[in-house]
């Protein structure tokens, strides 16, 4: 692994730990399941690993409620585990990614329990946002899952929470709060993880007084503030001395705000969430890939491409869906007809699409198994956000069912799995050269030939319905085509050498067919 900037070409595979494997055979997965997996990922040909949360937590938010970063959670395993894992994944090619949640800890971390029991006006409570007891919420902030993010403590006193009332928001004006993150970074850098994901990363500072929201379109008092630039170029110091990378959860609809984030002294990269908020059509997605690649290129920062994550509606769902339902926070729908079998073509072809894009791209467990999304009984939902939506919103329990490696069935999972879910088992797909863990080992194999080559260049062929681009590998290195189309009409292929790899079969005259994509070699 001598590859110093890695990251900016990487493929990075999130593993949601409690539902990837299971290697004590209670339900919940776990690092004895990962461990024994690492191969399957080694495999597949990703270079990292992102573990969601796997910290001690109470999992009222499904790990983002932390309350204690320097323990693993007991249902997953130790902290030795986690060492001998990051060794063995490291033996392996693949470096880890642990995530860091810098907003709001677990109210059973010690710290907000402390400031329970100091009470008003003690310095322990200083490290939150807490507000004297009064008729009316402290301000009119909505909660990111809906609802009011304050919650009174037993004494009526108020404490903000831009989640669940289990996550107690930090106090980032505060030297301490701001220490502890540092020496947590340090921790897991220390450890060998060569990177952080920073969860909800545009929201820990909020403006002083924690005023209203403003009438006239004001500066936003907890989104994308001012202060987060010197806390990350803080941290952007740090990262240096082990060499390690900074991820942004950004969630920003104005590209040019984005990109500040990824200023040389700032973070490495941030998800590209507008390309995965993106319905399948070719000119959507083209203009979010320029918009992308525009925003990018000033502060010499790599794109990154996302399709799924532990919070949206799997992609082949999404796909498979004639309107857009909508995928991103408290926006899923259960019920809603999808037609899986055409979600399955346009998700493979948005695979090709976003593996041959220059940049990292992430994977989401299952993703490369072609998971579409459960539909979980409402009885044994668990994820908070169904409750807070007063139970409209089915929540994102969906995406987060433990994966089916076995075709004779995988045994308990804390959460169902649907029924026939055995035919998606990651060891049948592995003996089918159809499949899409196929797909997705062949198409992962054969970016490494071009993944570092420069940016893309739009081909001339386009018709509407069509993307085309070209990425040269430079001193010879070759170039290679990608061909989306997104129908109907079928296309004719650029002139190419040789087929690299097709999303589905081309016509019977050679064309390439709706909901389709091609590599070509030029
Ligand atoms: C992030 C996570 C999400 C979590 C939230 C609160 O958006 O991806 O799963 O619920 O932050 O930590």
């Amino acid at each position: 692994m001598s590859r110093t900037e890695w990251w900016r070409s990487a493929a990075i595979y999130q593993v949601y730990v409690r539902s990837f494997a299971d290697g004590n055979g209670d339900g919940t997965g776990d690092l004895a399941g990962v461990r024994a997996r690492l191969p399957y990922l080694a495999e597949l040909g990703v270079d990292a690993l992102w573990f969601t949360p796997w910290y001690l937590s109470p999992l009222a938010d499904g790990g983002y409620d932390v309350a204690d970063y320097r323990t693993i959670d007991p249902a997953f395993g130790t902290l030795a585990e986690a060492e001998a894992l990051l060794a063995e994944a490291r033996a392996l090619g693949l470096r880890t990614i642990v995530d860091i949640v810098p907003n709001h800890v677990s109210d059973q971390h010690p710290w907000f329990k402390a400031a329970l029991a100091a009470g008003p006006g003690s310095p322990e409570q200083e490290l939150f946002h807490f507000r004297p007891p009064s008729a009316e919420p402290p301000n009119d902030w909505v909660s990111e899952f809906g609802g009011v993010p304050w919650s009174r403590t037993e004494s009526g006193q108020w404490y903000l929470h831009l989640f669940t009332p289990e996550q107690p928001d930090l106090n980032w004006n505060h030297p301490k709060v701001r220490q502890e993150h540092e020496e947590v970074l340090r921790f897991w850098f220390e450890r060998g993880a060569a990177g952080v994901r920073i969860d909800s990363a545009a929201l820990l500072a909020k403006a002083d007084g924690l005023p209203d929201m403003p009438a006239d379109g004001g500066p936003h008092p907890f989104h994308d503030r001012p202060e987060l630039h010197g806390i990350y170029r803080t941290w952007r110091r740090l990262a240096e001395e082990y060499d390690a990378v900074l991820i942004g959860e950004i969630w920003l609809p104005d590209p040019e705000r984005f990109a500040r984030y990824l200023r040389p002294d700032e973070l490495h990269t941030a998800f590209n969430f507008d390309f995965l908020a993106r319905p399948w059509d070719a000119a959507e997605l083209r203009e979010s890939i320029a918009m992308t690649l525009a925003a990018h290129a000033p502060v010499g920062a790599p794109a990154t491409w996302v399709l799924a994550n532990h919070d949206v509606t799997r992609t082949v769902t999404r796909y498979g869906r004639a309107e857009d339902t909508g995928f991103a926070f408290a926006r899923k729908r259960s019920g809603v007809p999808t037609d899986l079998d055409l979600g399955t073509r346009r998700a493979r072809a948005a695979a090709l699409l976003s593996l041959a894009l220059p940049g990292s791209v992430y994977l989401y467990q299952g993703e490369e198994l072609g998971l579409p999304e459960a539909e979980i009984p409402p009885e044994r939902v668990q994820d908070p956000m169904h409750a807070r939506s007063g139970g409209v919103d089915p929540g994102r329990d969906g995406c987060r069912v433990p994966l089916p490696w076995r075709t004779d069935g995988d045994g308990p999972s804390w959460l169902p799995r649907p029924a026939g879910w055995e035919r998606y088992a990651a060891e049948r797909q592995s003996g089918d050269a159809d499949s899409m863990l196929s797909l997705y080992r062949t198409a992962l194999r054969l970016r490494r030939a071009f993944r570092d080559a420069g940016g893309l260049r739009w081909l001339p062929m386009e018709a509407p319905h069509v993307l085309s681009f070209a990425r040269t590998v430079p001193d010879g290195g070759g170039t290679v085509l990608c061909v989306v189309n997104f129908g109907p009409p079928e296309v004719a292929l650029p002139a190419h050498r040789e087929l690299l790899l097709a999303s589905g079969p081309l016509t019977p005259s050679g064309g390439l067919p709706q909901d389709t994509a091609v590599w070509l070699r030029a």
